[in-house]
């Protein structure tokens, strides 16, 4: 006798499927007559995310590596193909209202911490904003404190500006803003590529601790493979817009195909 299959269960759903996803941009129209040619960023990329797991997305510069991490993280749409979160529609052009439970499900790194901070707002401000944003109850000060303690920056940082900041301090900040909602994924888009060794590394160690302790679920885009190796358990290497190999990151101990070869080739070292 057969026991009927049970209904899935949310947690065994991927936390994020992207399916037959498309991105193309229109360029700029060359002449008055001549429409813009059309590049296709992202070309016909399936993708499942397991609930905790690392994935690294590498690839050439212009793989669309960038491009795969919008289109995921609900922040542009795809020109075809769907993205869900644990089942349910992700919709990058719906209402701010519309997609609240996702933004609370999310955060997102970038590479450039000059520029992804407003530096005309206060430390404090900075992160509180998805808390306001995301009408979060409770206290946002103390929150905001905690989050400062756990990114290891001092709790006074709350009363200054973003240019009172070292490099690696700032991408700090923009972590803490990341997370201080205690989201279940969290995106980076080549988070360590502004800093230098010693601070990446620091960098590196904190994303894993934060991993670890708010079971974050990882999307991490990075050219240096270096990086991948040290934070994921999963690659995807991108190369025109597709995946061209998926699957544990040790794969780039053995690479299969050239572009993966080529990659691994150019890994810096790091220390
Ligand atoms: N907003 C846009 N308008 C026009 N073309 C774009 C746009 N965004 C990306 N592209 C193009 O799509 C392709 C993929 O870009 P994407 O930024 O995703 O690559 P990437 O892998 O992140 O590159 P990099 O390693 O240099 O950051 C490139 O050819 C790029 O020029
Ligand atoms: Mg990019």
């Amino acid at each position: 006798m057969t026991t009927p299959s049970a209904a899935p269960q949310p947690d065994a759903l991927p936390v994020l499927a992207g399916t037959g996803l498309h991105r193309t941009y229109r360029l700029p129209r060359r002449g008055p007559f001549e429409p813009g040619p059309v590049r296709t960023a992202v070309d016909g990329i399936d993708l499942t995310v397991a609930p905790g797991a690392r994935l690294g997305i590498v690839g050439e510069s212009g793989s669309g590596k960038s491009t795969l991490v919008r289109l995921l993280a609900g922040l542009e749409a795809p020109s075809a193909g769907t993205v869900t979160a644990s089942g349910r529609p992700v919709v990058a052009s719906a209402s701010a209202a519309a997609m609240r439970w996702f933004r609370r499900e999310t955060g997102v790194v970038f590479q450039d911490p000059y520029a992804s901070l407003d530096p005309r707002m206060r430390v404090g401000t900075i992160i509180a904003e998805p808390l306001r944003a995301l009408r979060i109850p409770g206290d946002h000060r103390e929150l905001v404190r905690r989050v400062l303690e756990r990114v290891d920056l001092p709790v006074d940082a709350v009363d200054r500006y973003p240019h009172e900041f070292s490099g690696g301090q700032r991408q700090r900040i923009a972590i803490a803003r990341a997370v201080v909602h205690e989201p279940r994924i969290l995106f980076g888009d080549e988070p360590m590529s502004a800093l230098d060794v010693v601070v990446r590394a620091r960098v590196i160690d904190l994303f894993r601790s934060l991993a670890d302790d708010l079971g974050l679920t990882l999307v991490l885009v990075s050219h240096d493979i270096g990086v991948v190796q040290r934070l994921c358990d999963t690659v995807a290497v991108l190369s025109e817009g597709r995946i061209v190999e998926h699957g544990p990151v040790a794969l780039l101990d053995d690479p299969q195909h050239d572009v993966t070869r080529a990659l691994v080739a150019a890994a810096p070292t790091l220390p």
